[in-house]
């Protein structure tokens, strides 16, 4: 997990800095498909236990598991969508990641902004593959 942080983090940074062909040589070479992992990890939970997304949408997330979901959507903002357009996929990354990093700086509305970013169908049936 740790390793997968970092690496989402240094994909971002580099992606400033590089632009697109690097990002998906070092998506490759990790072998792993980060928004896959992320949805494992964050918007899915064992049985009856809340997951990562639904405790922000609740406020109940913890400073950890804010920086993590920030760190995670920044990853998937920078990784190809495995189906769908990339425009698309951008504009609903980068949605999720300001309404997360909005919750994590305390904002009044982010709760409400993160709610509404965080709409699993509607990005499920423009980009999961089937
Ligand atoms: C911004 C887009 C986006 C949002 C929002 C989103 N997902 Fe996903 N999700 C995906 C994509 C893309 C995949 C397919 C990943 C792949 O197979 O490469 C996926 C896959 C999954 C999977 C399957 C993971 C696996 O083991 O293969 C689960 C479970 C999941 N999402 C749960 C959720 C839930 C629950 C929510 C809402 C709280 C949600 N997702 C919101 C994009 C999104």
């Amino acid at each position: 997990m740790k390793k997968y942080i970092t690496i989402g983090i240094t994909v971002c940074v580099a992606s400033m800095i590089a632009g697109g062909a690097l990002i998906s040589g070092l998506n490759a070479a990790e072998g792993k498909d980060p928004t896959k992992e992320f949805m494992k990890l964050y918007h899915k939970a064992p049985k009856g236990t809340d997951p990562v997304c639904k405790k922000a949408v609740d406020g109940k997330a913890s400073k950890a598991e804010l920086t993590q979901l920030v760190a995670g959507y920044k990853a998937m903002c920078s990784a190809k969508p495995p189906k769908g357009d990339d425009a698309s996929w951008k504009e609903k990354t980068e949605k999720l990641l300001a309404a997360a990093q909005a919750l994590q700086s305390g904002a009044p509305d982010g709760a409400a902004k993160y709610k509404e970013a965080v709409n699993c169908k509607a990005c499920h049936s423009a980009h999961k593959p089937d």
